[in-house]
């Protein structure tokens, strides 16, 4: 339901257009996102929830048990009641539920990637910053169609490499044409892949 994530909609200059979901990193909010989709997609509309779980205090977007070790089903259900607000959101927002994709960073784009996992009709692709893979999915989703940028920091201390090599190959294996790009940085974003992200969109939505 809408009313189960506080938010903010930020209408986009074409109703038919594209429609970022920001979900920002542990300890974020709703408002935390918004400059940088507005970067990735100037023209598109932005819908930025705040995640639901609280650890000390600082929203998540589903509980963990220590730094990268995730409460499974603490993210099944914020996954199913994360697909659930992005379409009330449609409806009552009227924008195309078929072309949502994700911005997300760090626990939002652990969260972007569950709903891949879980829920593939939910977005269309997705800027991932910072990701890991979540958990191995049982089935592999059907992903053809998806596009997706992964960005990731070669000296991140919070995400293994091998975790976000994993969710790339995961993605790909389910159709997804993904693109990773390693910086040489840590968890924190830099300026510049802020700006491939925003070119890769763009190139993206250009007709072939
Ligand atoms: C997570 O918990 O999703 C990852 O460890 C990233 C983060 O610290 O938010």
């Amino acid at each position: 339901m809408l009313a189960d994530f506080t938010h903010r909609f930020v209408p986009g200059r074409d109703p038919s257009g594209p429609v970022l979901l920001a979900l920002h990193g542990t300890g974020g909010d709703e408002n935390d996102l918004i400059p940088l989709a507005r970067l990735i997609g100037p023209q598109a509309a932005i819908l930025s929830p705040r995640g639901r779980v609280l650890e000390h205090g600082m929203p998540r977007f589903f509980r963990r048990i220590a730094e990268g070790v995730f409460d499974l089903e603490s993210l099944r259900v914020e996954t199913m009641a994360l697909a659930e607000f992005v379409s009330a959101a449609a409806a009552h927002y009227q924008f195309e539920a078929a072309r949502v994709f994700a911005v997300g960073y760090s626990n939002g784009a652990n969260i972007a990637a569950s709903l891949m996992l879980l829920c593939p009709e939910v977005l269309a692709g997705g800027v991932l910053l910072r990701p890991m893979l979540p958990f191995e999915p049982e089935s592999p989703p059907d992903l053809r169609g998806r596009r997706v940028l992964m960005s990731a920091g070669r000296r991140d201390p919070l995400v293994p490499a091998a975790l976000t090599e994993r969710l790339a190959a995961v993605l790909e294996g389910a159709g997804a044409t993904v693109t990773l790009a390693w910086h040489e940085t840590g968890h924190h974003l830099t300026p510049r892949e802020m700006e491939q992200a925003a070119r890769w969109f763009v190139a993206g939505r250009e007709p072939a």
